[in-house]
């Protein structure tokens, strides 16, 4: 396992973080992620330093920016095996994917067409998608899950027609934690015509990912959830889908020129999708944040994570008041209960514990009639996560049933 003590000392947070005197037990990190000081004085230094708009001014300092914001594209680029003009900045994951829908999906799909998510899918993964069937009159099939929960390639084979346009889902799913298959997806829906769209939000800050080789389409993630700042994220495309696709935010800094008639003639992608002033801060601490997992390995992180999520399954399955769903998750994310308390009770007594989880239904709204359950609670590790932290959450669910009179059926 990765040297999690050394690790924690990049972390700012440990140090500072007092948690009343309460241990201090962060397993949220499907929300999102801490920062390590590395993060932090990148984005610091823009305001420090550099502080000046890009691609928009003819003096040294704004040449500068331009550079590091280039340069971060170029690592995002390398990071997930993209070409740099292919990287677009958005705000985060939502904003990637709601670009590809409005730019792509209301633009090309039209009645008849058919657009396939999954129940496991995330709010941002369907929501968009809503929209696009409400706009055009595409209608919004699933894919249906296996036993376990998981989308598979050949449960995509039974549902997928030649009037598939978009095949949308996610590459770890942020409740059930399994990582899908998408070059067999990606494989099976290009023989029908239709493009795959990659919700990366869970699976880039734990799996190496290569574009070229899942050959999806779009592929889009945060720049948080993987220990870079808020309000940055990154949307892949193909060039020639992200050129043919209409931008969904128009202004400053997308366009070569405009004329009184409306005459718009737009930039060559990525510009074309990065109207007004982009997160500048954000973009240094992405790059920063892509040094710093580099500097771990991304197979690590990947190691880490699966011997972290046995560990914590073999001590959770003897606890016979625990509820586990989904035992043979391909990730950090364990979703479970404690019999006869709802998963928010037992959230706030594991927070007097010392322990961080999320509960609730983790935005994945169409999932609880697969699970059969209203709410959930979501155990999320990253490489800055050890055993121990286990051992304490394990602890404290052997205590924490049936001490609340808050019952679900
Ligand atoms: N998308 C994040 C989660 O699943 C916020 O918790």
């Amino acid at each position: 396992m990765l040297d999690v003590a050394k690790i924690r000392k990049d972390f700012p947070i440990f140090e500072n973080h007092k948690n009343d005197g309460k241990p201090f037990v962060y397993l949220d990190n499907a929300a999102t992620a801490f920062k390590p000081k590395c993060v932090i004085d990148a984005c610091s230094s823009y305001y420090l330093e550099d502080g000046a708009n890009a691609h928009r001014g003819d003096y040294d300092i704004a040449y500068h920016v331009d550079q590091k914001v280039e340069h971060s594209r170029a690592h995002v680029a390398k990071f997930i095996n993209a070409e740099t003009h292919e990287i677009v900045f958005t705000s985060g994951t939502s904003m990637s994917l709601n670009l590809v829908a409005f730019g792509y999906g209301i633009k090309y799909l039209k009645k008849g067409d058919e657009i396939l998510l999954t129940e496991a899918e995330h709010a941002s993964n369907v929501l968009p998608w809503f929209k696009v069937s409400e706009m055009t009159g595409a209608t919004i099939k699933y894919i249906p899950l296996d036993g376990e929960g998981r989308c598979t390639p050949e449960n995509l084979e039974k549902v997928i027609t030649n009037n598939t346009k978009v095949v949308s889902i996610a590459q770890i799913t942020n409740v059930l934690g399994y990582k899908i298959d998408i070059k067999a997806m990606s494989k099976i829906a290009h023989k029908y015509g239709a493009i795959v769209v990659c919700d990366a939000a869970q699976s880039a800050p734990h799996i190496k990912i290569d574009v070229k080789d899942l050959d999806c389409d779009f592929l889009s993630f945060s720049g948080h959830k993987l220990c870079g700042p808020t309000g940055i994220g990154v949307l892949y495309g193909k060039f020639d889908l992200l050129k043919k696709m209409d931008p969904f935010m128009t202004g400053g800094g997308d366009n070569a020129r405009f004329d009184m008639c409306g005459n718009v003639a737009y930039l060559e992608p990525p510009a074309k999708f990065e109207a007004g002033t982009q997160n500048l801060a954000g973009i240094y601490g992405l790059d920063a944040a892509l040094t710093y997992l580099e500097s771990i390995g991304m197979d690590e992180i990947e190691k880490h994570d699966i011997e972290l999520h046995d560990y914590a399954i073999s001590k959770l399955k003897d606890l016979e008041n625990v509820i586990i769903y989904n035992e043979h998750a391909d990730s950090g994310i364990i979703t479970l209960n404690v019999k006869g308390v709802f998963a928010q009770d037992e959230a706030s007594y594991l927070n007097s514990k010392g322990i961080c989880v999320r509960s609730g239904e983790h935005c994945a709204k169409l999932l609880k009639e697969r699970l059969k359950v209203f709410g959930t609670i979501r155990v999320s590790t990253y490489f800055y996560n050890d055993k121990n932290d286990i051992d304490i959450l394990v602890n404290a669910l052997k205590e924490g049933g049936n001490f609340l009179d808050a019952y679900f059926n």
